[in-house]
Formats: structure tokens, sequence, C-alpha cells
């Protein structure tokens, strides 16, 4: 019996556990009811009374070593302890941050919006919802003007229409009616319009736009703007302008800038040209400002617009628009060390 006990005691001294479980199970061998320390107390009665003060002993040793080895042992697993001088290890490197990525569109836009301001032009936001003044009709655009056709969009309510804005021109008119010149704004977002998805459309996409209004605006100052941006996004500043038409400008142009054709994604890109077609531009029709009671006789004005989708997928050699909203993870954290 003795003997018994004093292996039990060495088992104690050994014990290691590798987990909390193991310390448990330990725990319930020998201290559970049906535990050896009870075992042993049961068998305390029947022995002889001459032997009775050693083996009380022995097994209040046992038992005061279970205790004590459980209590030691218990602070290593007790996570909700603060960690004292011996437990905490202030070299140890810390966990990662999980980090999420910036959307390719936000990237591209906030690039866009920076090199803007460094001329001067700030950020102006407007409902997505829009009513049909500030959509169309404050733009020049009347209830039946041939130039809604091609912004086909969805309708909230009718009389009065309510839209989901066509493109971000419509933040021009709000900041124009509320502000005197000089303005210079740049107005990004999101716009709709009924389009058939496909790889190169699609119903929903951004936009970004500038607004520059103050006396003797010239077409020169918007060429001159315009290269400046195409140097500082793409690094290539030989634009051309080609006559277009816009009902809220007067003369319009579209702006392609040359991309060159070195490589064999050039060629296919530019279809052959070197050119790439990137935005819409042109001198603010005299209208627009009277609408929104600016005097057309002392000021002038130029606006731009563009689609960013266009030039984040020039930019990344995206093949797919539709690849911007289906949220796969793989492709959106190729943008990781963007910012
Ligand atoms: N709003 C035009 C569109 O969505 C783009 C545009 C062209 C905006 C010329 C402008 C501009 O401000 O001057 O197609």
């Amino acid at each position: 019996m003795i003997d018994n006990i004093k292996n039990y005691l060495k088992e104690v001294e050994e014990f290691n556990p590798k987990n909390p479980e193991e310390l448990e199970n330990f725990r319930i061998k020998f201290l559970g009811k049906k535990g050896i320390l009870n075992d042993l107390f049961q068998k305390f009665k029947e022995v002889p009374n001459d032997t009775k003060k050693e083996f009380g002993q022995q097994i209040n040793h046992l038992k005061q070593l279970v205790n004590d080895k459980i209590n030691s042992l218990k602070d290593n697993y007790n996570f909700s302890k603060q960690p004292t001088s011996d437990t905490l290890d202030l070299t140890r490197p810390g966990y990662p941050f999980n980090l999420g990525t910036r959307h390719p569109i936000s990237v591209v836009k906030n690039k866009i919006i920076s090199i803007f301001k460094k001329i001067g032009f700030s950020v102006a936001d407007g409902p997505e919802i829009e009513d049909d003044w500030h959509n169309f009709t404050a733009l020049n655009m009347s209830e039946h003007h041939p130039a809604r056709d091609m912004q086909d969009t969805f309708f909230i309510d009718k009389n009065p229409d309510l839209v989901l804005r066509t493109h971000t021109s419509s933040v021009q008119i709000r900041y124009m009616e509320k502000n005197e010149p000089p303005i210079r704004i740049l107005s990004p977002g999101r716009v709709y319009r009924n389009e058939d998805i496909s790889s190169r459309s699609h119903c929903m996409f951004h936009q970004i736009e500038g607004l520059y209004v103050d006396t003797n605006v010239s077409f020169a100052d918007l060429k001159q703007t315009l290269q400046f941006f195409t140097s500082e996004l793409f690094g290539k500043s030989e634009i051309r302008m080609r006559p277009s038409y816009f009902p809220f400008t007067e003369p319009s142009a579209e702006v392609d800038v040359y991309w060159g054709l070195e490589t064999e994604t050039d060629y296919r890109i530019t279809k052959g040209t070197g050119w790439l077609e990137i935005l819409g531009c042109g001198m603010i029709d005299p209208n627009v400002l009277k609408n929104v009671n600016i005097n057309p006789e002392k000021y002038s004005g130029f606006a731009f617009g563009m689609g960013i989708e266009r030039i984040v997928m020039l930019m990344y050699q995206i093949g797919d628009i539709r690849m911007f909203t289906e949220n796969d993870i793989r492709m959106l954290k190729q943008f990781s060390t963007e910012y």
C-alpha cells in the first residue's frame, strides 16, 4: 500500500501536461469522486491501527502535492490572467493586423483627386438619386432633347421625375447654384445607365468630373489643365482634342492621349492607332451658366468628365468591367500595394 502511494508521489512529481485537457484529466484522476485519493481514504479505514499514522501522513502528503501541482500548472493555462513579468515577453514580434486592400476604383479615384488638388481643385459631392432639373434640364437638355436618349436611366418616380443620375455633371449644377465663381471642383461618384451589361459596359459605374469657372477662362486653359493631368497620371502629355458634342458645353471635344505603339498590348488597346480616348470636355455653354444665375458675360469656364472604370482598365490591363463588382478577393488583393 505504502509502495503504491510512493509510486503516485513519483507520478505527480513528474507530471508535465502538454495542454489544459491533460491537466484536467490529471485532476479527475486524483481528486475526482472515484479518483485515487478518495479510493485511498476508503482503504485508510481498513488498515491496521499500527500503520494508520504513517499511511495517513502519506495520503495527506500526496493530496497536498497534487493540489500544489494543479495550482502551479493552472497559472500557465489561465489566459484571462494578466501576464506577469515572467510570462510577458516584450521582444516577441506582434501579431500581424489583417488589413484589407483598397478597391482599384478608389485607388485611381484618389490618384486623380490628388493630381487636381495640386492645382487648386477641391471635391464636391451630390446625391445619386437626382431630379430631372439637375440631371438634364439645367444642363441644357430639355425634355425632348435627343441627347437624353444616350443616357437612358432608371426612374425612381414620375411627375416630378426622380432618376438615378446618369452622370456626375448634376453636381456641377448643384455647386454653381450655391457658390459664386471662382469655382474649381471635382465631382467623383457612382452613376447609372440603362445599358446591357457586357465586358465593356455596366448599368452602374463611376465618373469623375471637373469644373472651372472664373473670369477669362479660355480653351487654352482647358488644354493645359488636361495635359498636366495626363502627364501626371499616365506619364504621357501628348494629347489631341477631337470636336464632339455635349449639350452642356460649346465647343465640345473628346480627348485622346498618345499611348504609344511599343508593345503588342499597346496595339490591342489602341486598336493599332496608338491613341486612346479618355475623356469628354468643353467650354461651359452660356445657357448652363444662366440656369444657375451666373452671368455668362462676365464669367466663362470649362468642364470635363471621364469614366473611372475605363481608366482603371487601361492602367492595370483589366479586361472585363464586371470584375469590379464581383467581389472576387483574388482580383482585389492584387491592388494591396496601391494606396
Ligand atoms: N457628362 C458626360 C457623360 O457622361 C461627360 C462629360 C463631357 C462631362 C463633357 C463634362 C463635359 O463635364 O464637359 O458622357
